[in-house]
């Protein structure tokens, strides 16, 4: 017995010495690979890469991000880890507008959409699917969103503002106040029922009585730990996120069923009735019509992933706008005055119309400085589809990386913006504007993959915003926690936006 311990325990050592020795220089090649290229690198965690804080959990993904981007002093470029897998950031808006809008051929994909999951609804939509259906169906539901049809969309806007203005109303108390407001929550309501318009061809209120509509489009949102996870996990390892769909069934849950029936009542009635709306029920059902004839696929649920692309994206980052903007003009209050003799100025002018709200400068540059300091979503990811050489550089970006840019960075990059933490509409006005380095301002996102819905998301927040501001005073409520949350991979308030609204005496 003892011979054989004597024997095993030396040996057993050196086959520990050696595993260890080996998983060392794995480590070690796998986090030289940007170093091994030339690209410049910050110091990184031998397990978490970069992103230590974001798994965590203790900053948001975006956050981090930007902070990484923020730390890199000159460089045009960094190359980074999650965990141990390469990724590419890059600092200077030349390059960006190069790599999204001049070599777009190479970059039309993004990186986090690059499986196609089992769920169609979840990873079919707009955002996250490739070519050549990407192509195809942007070109058809583009009309959706062109100026043309802004203005109808507008009056569905007033409509659901009215609701809200009611909403408001209702809960005054004696002094003309409603006090420990979620604006982030009332803004969410809103935005959902002009959403809901334009995305399923339905009109809902989300302040009456019926709430299934509101309750079941909160689904996708729905907070844990394994949906965090799972988030994650499909933004930064997408070749994997089949197999998390095992214990994550679908993006809308136990409601899947309802939006099916939902989107395709509304499909046939349409189709029965054959009149056109403008909404994306119009082009939904042409593709319907002619899918047949297509050297692809387009499934029965890729037709729904629209409407739901178009709600999840459309809602939360209009209604964060919102909120945000709210708490930078109820910590500025000569500044929110400002803004609110700019819109009652112009409801005197022209009344509630669409000319009349295109003329509210100020309340379009406070919208334009949020989006600056908080951008809804503020990572852009794209993936090389081929081995890309950054322009006027010998280094190659292999075909396969993620490519990034990081808004938070960009937006707060002392490079480009003076006084960069400030909040100043100002930077926005005609006489300042031509001062923003081109594509160092993107909150919109940049090349024939930006935003298709940028101008009714602007639209739908200042329509928002002018309600609200042109009846109330707005401030801070002392429960107002200012904090973002740390788990979020877009931005998300950590405990809603708590505001004090004061009725204004006319
Ligand atoms: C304040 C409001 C909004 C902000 C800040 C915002 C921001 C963004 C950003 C940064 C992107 C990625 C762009 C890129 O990769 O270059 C994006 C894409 C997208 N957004 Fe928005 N968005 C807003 C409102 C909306 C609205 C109202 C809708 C629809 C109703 C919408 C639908 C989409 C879709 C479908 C995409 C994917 C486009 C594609 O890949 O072709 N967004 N948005």
């Amino acid at each position: 017995m003892l011979s054989l311990l004597s024997w095993f325990f030396p040996n057993a050592l050196v086959v520990f010495a050696f595993i260890f020795i080996s998983i060392y220089f794995y480590i070690q090649h796998n986090l030289s690979y940007w170093k091994r290229k030339g690209v410049p690198s910050p110091p990184t965690h031998w397990l978490f890469g970069n992103f230590k804080d974001a798994i965590l959990g203790r900053m948001s993904a975006g956050n981090l991000l930007g902070k990484l981007h923020k730390e890199a002093g000159d460089e045009p470029f960094i190359g980074l880890y999650v965990m141990h897998k390469p990724f590419f950031l890059m600092r200077d808006p030349e390059l960006v507008k190069q790599v999204f809008v001049k070599d777009f051929q190479v970059f039309q994909n993004r990186y986090f959409a690059a499986v196609k999951s089992k769920d169609l609804i979840a990873s079919t939509g707009l955002f996250s699917i490739n070519n050549p259906e990407w192509k195809y169906l942007r070109m058809k539901l583009s009309p959706v969103f062109s100026s043309g049809k802004q203005k109808k969309l507008f009056s569905l806007m007033i409509e659901s503002s009215e609701n809200m203005r009611k909403f408001l109303g209702d809960q005054l108390n004696e002094n003309e106040k409603v006090q420990n407001v979620d604006a982030y929550i009332v803004s969410i309501r809103y935005i959902t029922d002009v959403i809901s318009s334009l995305a399923y061809g339905v009109r809902t209120n989300s302040f009456g009585q019926d709430q299934e509509f509101f309750n079941r489009s909160r689904e996708p949102f729905k907070k844990s730990l394994i949906a965090s996870i799972v988030l994650f996990v499909i933004f930064f390892f997408p070749v994997i996120s089949n197999f998390i769909v095992l214990f994550h069934t679908n993006i809308l849950g136990s409601s899947t069923n309802y939006f099916r029936n939902l989107f395709w009542d509304v499909m046939n009635q349409r189709e029965r009735s054959g009149n056109k709306r403008g909404d994306s029920i119009d082009p939904l059902l042409e593709i319907k019509h002619e899918r047949d004839k297509l050297d692809f696929d387009i499934p029965d649920d890729t037709l729904l992933a629209q409407p739901v692309i178009f709600s999840i994206a459309g809602t939360e980052s209009s209604s964060i706008t919102i909120a945000q903007t709210l708490v930078e003009l109820a910590k500025n209050p000569v500044l929110q005055d400002q803004v609110r003799k700019n819109i009652k100025e112009e409801l005197k002018e022209h009344g509630f119309t669409y000319e009349g709200i295109k003329e509210m400068k100020l309340l379009y540059q406070a919208i334009s400085e949020t989006l600056r300091l908080y951008p809804p979503a503020p990572i852009i990811d794209r993936v090389a589809l081929q081995d890309y050489k950054i322009p006027g550089t010998d280094i190659v970006v292999e075909k396969g990386t993620a490519v990034y840019a990081a808004l938070n960075g960009l937006h707060e990059d002392p490079r480009f913006y003076k006084e960069p933490l400030k909040y100043d509409p100002d930077r926005f006005s005609e006489e300042r504007k031509g001062d923003i380095t081109p594509c160092a301002y993107i909150p919109f996102g940049i090349g024939p993959r930006a935003c298709i819905g940028e101008r009714v998301g602007m639209l739908q927040t200042a329509v928002g915003l002018a309600t609200i501001l042109r009846d109330y005073e707005v401030a801070l409520n002392p429960l107002y926690k200012n904090g973002l949350d740390p788990k979020a991979i877009f931005i998300e308030p950590l405990d809603g936006v708590k505001i004090d609204f004061k009725k204004i005496s006319k």
